[in-house]
């Protein structure tokens, strides 16, 4: 093995050692787990339930973590986003913007109640919705706007929150990716009139699968309660059956709410941990013109659910980002993936199997009928660490910096590779 080779082509890694686990073992969540396992009380419907419940516990502490007036947990971040726009009215046929660059879930939730998801372009600094293209697609009769705060970011919230009330339509805020993000003191979240999030596996806040709802309108939230619970409600063991609404069953289970209140007791201090690595990994980046995305000047607090790095056009010669990624996992023994894959060329997006949207025009729905320049751009410019890399030592972070020294000064090797493997599948396809 050639000693300086690169570990794509059979060199050593820069770094071999671990990094911290993804899942925070977080000291009371064994504890929990099993005080609910043996409480014999395993969902939120059952009868010997009440106001100690795990769900209840969390819902409140989340509320609280968030700095929202309510918080109805769900069985994940999908379901939540669906509630979002059940209790908000989007009926069938109904335009709803959502950005052309996020995870698919945003689309089919869209899907799910029978409206047309708008795929609309980003902002090639923050990767969020474009206020302008948004404010476009508003002028043409769109409903409602959903703004993802995509890999962390805040987006513009202030002009999207006044945006939705000129035009008088609902703004559903995603913040799966921005727990604990703050604009001015105020978490996003609280800008619109719903915002969702997600517990997933891969979520800062995590219990294998899990979401949420938060509202900060009394109505809304009494709504959203029935809807997640085939009608019933839970917030208030002594009234149980309400009964005037048609809901569905997208309750957290007391297991899962059991493992997110003990997460959530360390979730401040890992946040804090993360922002303080982040800020000394743009630093140490910066000094070898590598740079995040951009960071409105709002922010107040950052979570870091990904760390992005910008790759200037030609940094690693003409190497697919795929590659790139690839390499750096190899390199780091951590995760580096491109970023998502735009709606309008993502093979997970397709409406046309959907049969609840036989009533609309397909040709509104068609992903390959909307152009989206930013958010292809950004695919072969951007790529991401999981966050868990950000609760590693200084060490640790320095090795960032040297894999990628390491694999602009090998570029040519890689681009062997790439040759070799044919594996520059997607950013050769778009001809930047
Ligand atoms: C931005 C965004 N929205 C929605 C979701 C859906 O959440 P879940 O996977 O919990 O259904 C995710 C999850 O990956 C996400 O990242």
């Amino acid at each position: 093995m050639k000693h300086n080779e690169l570990a794509i082509l059979g060199g050593p890694s820069v770094k071999t050692g671990g990094w911290p686990a993804t899942i925070i073992k977080a000291k009371n969540t064994e504890f929990f787990l099993l005080q609910a396992l043996h409480s014999g009380v395993w969902s939120i419907g059952s009868d010997s339930r009440d106001d100690t419940s795990f769900e209840r516990r969390f819902a409140k502490r989340f509320a609280g973590l968030v700095g929202a007036k309510y918080c109805i947990p769900t069985i994940s971040g999908t379901a939540a986003l669906k509630l979002a726009l059940l209790a908000l009215n989007i009926r069938p046929n109904d335009k709803v913007i959502i950005p052309g660059l996020t995870w698919v879930a945003c689309a089919t939730s869209v899907l799910s109640v029978g409206a047309i998801p708008v795929l609309v372009d980003i902002d090639r600094g923050d990767l969020c919705l474009s206020l302008e293209e948004t404010e476009k697609h508003l002028r043409n009769g769109c409903r409602a706007i959903m703004l993802v705060h995509l890999y962390n970011s805040s987006a513009q919230i202030s002009s999207f929150a006044s945006l939705a009330k000129k035009y008088h339509v609902p703004l559903i805020e995603d913040c799966a990716q921005s727990i604990g993000t703050k604009v001015n003191g105020k978490n996003v979240g609280n800008f619109g009139d719903i915002a969702c999030y997600s517990f997933h596996q891969s979520k800062e806040l995590a219990s294998g699968e899990g979401g949420a709802v938060t509202t900060n309108n009394k109505e809304l939230f009494d709504k959203i309660e029935l809807m997640r619970s085939d009608g019933m409600i839970y917030s208030n063991p002594d009234n149980k059956y309400y009964g005037n609404i048609i809901g569905h069953n997208m309750n957290l289970s007391e297991i899962h709410a059991a493992i997110l209140c003990g997460q959530i007791e360390e979730f401040e201090k890992n946040q804090t941990i993360k922002e303080d690595n982040a800020s000394y990994l743009k630093e140490i980046l910066s000094t070898e013109g590598f740079f995040t995305k951009k960071q409105n000047v709002a922010d107040s607090k950052t979570s870091y659910f990904k760390f992005v790095i910008r790759i200037e056009r030609n940094r690693f010669s003409s190497v697919s980002l795929d590659v790139v990624a690839k390499a750096l996992t190899l390199e780091l023994n951590a995760l580096v993936k491109p970023i998502y894959t735009p709606l309008n060329h993502n093979t997970l997006y397709q409406p046309k199997s959907y049969p609840r949207i036989c009533n609309a025009n397909y040709s509104d729905i068609d992903p390959a009928s909307f152009v989206l320049p930013n958010a292809v751009w950004s695919t072969i410019r951007n790529i991401t660490l999981h966050h868990n890399v950000l609760l590693g030592n200084k060490t640790d972070l320095d090795a960032i910096l040297i894999a990628l020294l390491k694999l602009e000064k090998k570029a040519d090797n890689l681009s062997k590779y790439t040759i070799e493997a044919e594996k520059a599948k997607r950013v050769t396809k778009f001809n930047f």
